[in-house]
């Protein structure tokens, strides 16, 4: 029997290349072990985690709920009944993809260690594709590695839990009869995604509010919002992208951000965008008070507050747990100690280089499931996770944050860990500048920063 390695160390930037170099030596290999693996979800963490377990030789069943691959992906024009998604038993509409998005990375942020993204329009090189471009490059990739045959469509898991060693999975069909299924796996990997179930703002006087209230996970198209005056709380990716797009044809956008060093302002090169402090009152009488002072009669209020991690068909008796989006516990954002290696998440990180985190992380699982490489002791791996929450305690990271990646950095340090966990190269140092660059223009501010990002090329 192989002894583990200790892959639940502490890795600080200084030591990366020691640590990154011993851990090499202590991979173990393995005879290959075999197993029938359910992956849930065919977005991108799905696919990759598919074509990975093929390529391990698993036997694989991708479940599915929808009729395609793609995921967040897939644009849906429809939008839920409820707004707010407060309703328990409204029809859940999985992907909150909007009609004019571009991607916020540039193509080779988003393509994976041996598939690359090419995209030309009228001859001229794209760098930021649009939500198409990903859609087919994911179709490419699922065509050219055969992983549709992998797929069960319009099936939905419904409930996935232990007993007696086996991973005992129930899934519905969404066909007329509405088949229920159980079927047993060795080991379950989640690939459900995490951009679903909208977080709400829980902002003074808001319930009483009299004007209309959405979250940006039904926002679509800007038409609805003519003439409006338009509130859009958080300034993460969804409220600049909704904001800049409603601003076309709104009387007045006002984004609240609650990053404690805002700067209000209006923003450059729009007549109608505002960015203010915090809200700090949401009057009856519609008018939204804002901690800089400002007030502003509002017809609108988009939550643009992100999401939170929801594993409705999950039972691991209290193993794994959701608390104020924290998923726990989880060792490097993948596996539950108590249920590793048969039961692993893939794609949980946010604020980072999500395609080569996931496409890196299900080489790891798939990895760990044949045996090639071993996971250290449960032990290792629950002190790795209480070292984790114990550093975001002692610099004052909020619990919510537990899977963002606050800066390039944190990014890097896990894709080369992940990396050598594979033995694969570590991330190529263009992509690194790429990304650094990236981050700087943002901060600047996010009015134009592709534009600036492609100025600035090449890396
Ligand atoms: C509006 C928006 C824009 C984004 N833009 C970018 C970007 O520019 N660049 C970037 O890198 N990232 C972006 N992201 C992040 C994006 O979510 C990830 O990059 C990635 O696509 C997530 O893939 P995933 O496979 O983990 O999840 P998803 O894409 O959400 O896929 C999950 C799949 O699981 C299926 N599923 C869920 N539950 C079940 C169940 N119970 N049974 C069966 N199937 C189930 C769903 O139908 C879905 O197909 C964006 C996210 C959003 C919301
Ligand atoms: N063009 C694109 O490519 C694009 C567009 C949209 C989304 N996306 C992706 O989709 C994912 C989700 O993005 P997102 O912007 O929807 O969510 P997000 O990244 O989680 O950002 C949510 C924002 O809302 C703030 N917030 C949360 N609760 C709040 C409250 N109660 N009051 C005030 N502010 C609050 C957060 O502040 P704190 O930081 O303080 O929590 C944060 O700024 C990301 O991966 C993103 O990259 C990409």
């Amino acid at each position: 029997m192989a002894a583990a390695c200790s892959g639940g160390d502490k890795i600080q930037t200084a030591t990366v290349t020691t640590y990154l170099d011993k851990l090499q030596d202590c991979t173990i290999h393995m005879a290959p072990q075999l197993h029938k693996v359910a992956v849930i979800g065919a977005g991108v963490s799905g696919l990759l985690t598919a074509r990975e377990l093929q390529r391990e030789g698993q036997q694989i069943v991708v479940y599915e709920k929808s009729n395609q691959i793609g995921g967040v992906w897939v644009y849906d024009p429809e939008v839920e009944t409820d707004p707010l998604g407060l309703d328990p038993n409204r029809r859940i509409i999985h992907s909150s993809m909007y009609d004019s998005l571009r991607t916020n990375f540039p193509k080779q942020l988003m393509e994976f260690t041996d598939y690359s993204f090419t995209i030309e329009k009228n001859g001229k090189y794209l760098y930021f594709p649009d939500r198409k471009e990903v859609l087919k490059f994911l179709n490419d990739f699922a065509r050219d590695f055969g992983l549709d045959h992998l797929i069960r469509f319009n099936t939905e898991v419904v409930s996935v839990e232990q007993k007696n060693g086996k991973w005992v999975l129930e899934s519905k069909t969404s066909d007329v009869d509405q088949t229920n299924q159980k079927e047993l796996f060795d080991a379950v990997v989640i690939c459900n995604g995490h951009h679903t179930q909208p977080k709400l703002a829980d902002t003074p006087g808001i319930k009483k509010w009299p004007g209309k209230q959405i979250h940006s996970h039904n926002y679509r198209v800007p038409e609805p919002y003519k003439d409006q005056v338009v509130v859009v709380i958080g300034h993460g990716p969804s409220g600049f992208d909704i904001a800049f797009d409603i601003a076309k044809v709104a009387k007045e956008v006002h984004v609240s951000s609650r990053f404690p060093q805002v700067e209000v302002r209006k923003l450059e090169t729009y007549e109608n965008i505002w960015q203010h402090s915090k809200i700090e009152y949401c009057h009856e009488n519609g008018a939204v008070a804002f901690e800089d002072g400002a007030l502003v009669a509002a017809d609108i209020i988009i939550h643009c507050t992100g999401y939170k991690y929801d594993f409705p068909f999950l039972n691991t008796n209290g193993i794994v747990t959701v608390d104020d989006n924290r998923v726990g516990p989880l060792y490097k954002h993948v596996f539950p100690p108590r249920l590793a290696p048969t039961l692993s998440f893939v794609g949980i990180p946010k604020q980072t280089a999500n395609f080569r985190v996931a496409e890196l992380q299900a080489k790891w699982v798939a990895r760990a499931l044949s045996g090639k490489v071993t996971l250290p002791s449960r032990e290792k791996m629950v002190a790795d996770v209480e070292e984790h929450y114990r550093l975001m305690e002692e610099t004052g990271v909020p619990k919510h944050h537990t899977h963002t990646f606050l800066s390039c950095n944190d990014t890097f340090i896990y894709l080369d860990w992940l990396a050598a966990q594979v033995r694969l190269p570590r991330t190529d140092e263009q992509l690194k500048r790429i990304l650094d660059k990236l981050v700087e223009l943002v901060r600047i501010s996010r009015v134009g920063f592709r534009e600036r990002l492609v100025e600035s090329w090449p890396f």
